[in-house]
């Protein structure tokens, strides 16, 4: 099929590329001239695995090229991808602003059929608003356009991996012509008939399972679905908050909820909290969207306001021990919101290295993929080369995100660096017991 994808963020290069890679044709458009130049020369504005080298083969074989001409990326294609960014307001309401352009735009230039699809994470009744800007600025009746809701659930480090291999497929729509050119799309990956370029064996066999509902369900199955993962992470933080009060152990507790095959151990995980450029918007995006339709989300108010407090108990933890945090040396492991990403928006690495910083603390900071960027969003950052030079004369050490290399470091080492061998281990990523018996002073989260 022929598609053309807006926007070459995140969401839209993935797509683009992966739709690509399972056979159909791709023109990938962006405004961002930069951007279109950078990919042209094979270059990939963001770190992913798998993508830099399936963008290579599907522009060699000829199934995927970008452009920063919209007319000419719609021109040939029957299904139109917006995958444009939905930043947050200063109220935490989505910015739409782009949304509503690019529809615009689609409808005074296509010349025949087209089924626009969101896929950039909106409020519920943007399909309608689509709908409606299509055709008010396209005119031609009703029968121009189709819109159709189809929500991503990538996650940044394995997001190639999340698009092939789907937990499933939502798709709302307003026509079943829409449906059965989606239904046509997806195919290969709903029966899994594509090469896959990552597996050389299948990983599942069944299908994948195919969901289709109506625009506003879809719309909503994706804020929804972050909101309750989001809550889970809270819901954890809190019960960990209450073991260090008891004397338990939030690792064991959550091990042993996890065994509920209702409640899972995925996103159990007690630490610094939730970041991302995701989860902390479409919270407040959602608590927001709710707000208009009249439903005071109060609980996804509260998830917000725990995961927000860990940063002041991480800082309270440090304080405990070191008392005056001014002058003093921290080091920092880990700057990305999370392991395998080169991605600092809103990391909770960051929250934690402003209050240092703000109390005056010096902070050296080691990060194995996110250190340009890091260095971008904060100058006067200490960057160091490795994780043994962030440690070095350090009078605490704050493990922010849990790459699985630091891990395996050489902790004797570590230690003998350091000026006073503290711990806040703010991701549980050492075994308290070995920490402690090697010479650490180790504060965990929740244990
Ligand atoms: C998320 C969603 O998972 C994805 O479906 C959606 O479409 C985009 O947003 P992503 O932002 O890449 O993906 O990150 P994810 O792996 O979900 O983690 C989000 C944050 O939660 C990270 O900061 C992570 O460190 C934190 N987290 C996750 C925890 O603190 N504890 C956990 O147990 C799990």
């Amino acid at each position: 099929m022929e598609i053309c994808i807006v926007g070459t963020g995140y969401v839209g290069l993935v797509t683009g590329t992966c739709l690509a890679e399972i056979g159909h044709r791709v023109v990938c458009v962006d405004d961002d001239l930069a951007k279109i130049a950078t990919l042209k020369r094979g270059e990939m504005p963001i770190f992913e695995p798998w993508l830099d080298s399936l963008v290579a083969r599907n522009r060699r074989e000829g199934r995927l090229s970008f452009t920063a001409d919209l007319k000419e990326g719609i021109e040939t294609a029957t299904v139109i991808f917006i995958c444009v960014g939905t930043p947050p307001l200063e109220d935490g309401d989505a910015d739409l602003s782009a949304v509503e352009q690019v529809a615009r735009q689609i409808g005074e230039l296509a010349s025949a059929y087209k089924l626009v699809v969101e896929k950039s994470t909106v409020p519920v009744q943007t399909g309608m608003w689509i709908d409606k800007t299509l055709k008010v600025y396209g005119g031609g009746g009703d029968e121009r356009f189709d819109v159709a809701s189809n929500p991503e659930f990538l996650r940044e480090g394995s997001a190639v991996e999340d698009f092939l291999h789907p937990d499933r497929i939502v798709v709302g729509v307003g026509h079943p012509r829409a449906e059965r050119l989606l239904r046509e799309l997806y195919e290969p990956i709903v029966r899994r008939t594509f090469t896959c370029p990552i597996h050389s064996k299948c990983v599942d066999a069944r299908s994948v399972p195919f969901l289709v509902t109506d625009i506003t369900s879809a719309e909503l199955i994706k804020h929804a679905s972050n909101s309750f993962l989001a809550t889970k992470i809270s819901f954890i933080n809190s019960v960990a908050d209450l073991c260090e009060l008891v004397g338990a152990d939030i690792a064991l507790v959550a091990e042993g909820m996890g065994l509920d095959r209702r409640i899972g151990r995925n996103f159990l995980n007690a630490g610094l909290g939730f970041g991302g450029f995701c989860f902390p918007k479409d919270l407040q995006a959602f608590v927001k969207i709710a707000e208009k339709c009249g439903y005071d989300f109060h609980l996804l108010q509260e998830v917000d306001r725990i995961n927000q407090s860990r940063i002041s108990q991480a800082i309270k933890k440090l304080k405990n021990e070191l008392w005056i945090l001014k002058e003093k040396v921290i080091g920092v492991w880990g700057l990305a919101f999370k392991p395998d990403t080169d991605d600092v928006r809103y990391s909770p690495a960051f929250a934690v290295i402003g209050r240092l910083m703000a109390e005056g603390a010096i902070v050296k900071a080691y990060d194995p993929k996110a250190m340009e960027k890091a260095r971008q969003q904060l100058p006067s950052l200490i960057c160091c080369r490795d994780p043994y030079e962030a440690a070095s004369g350090a009078d605490a050490l704050v493990v922010a995100t849990e790459w699985k290399e630091f891990a395996g470091l050489d902790l004797t080492r570590v230690k003998s660096l350091m000026r006073r061998p503290l711990m806040l281990d703010g991701r549980n990523l050492f075994d308290r017991q070995a920490m402690k018996a090697m010479g650490f002073e180790y504060l965990g989260m929740g244990r």
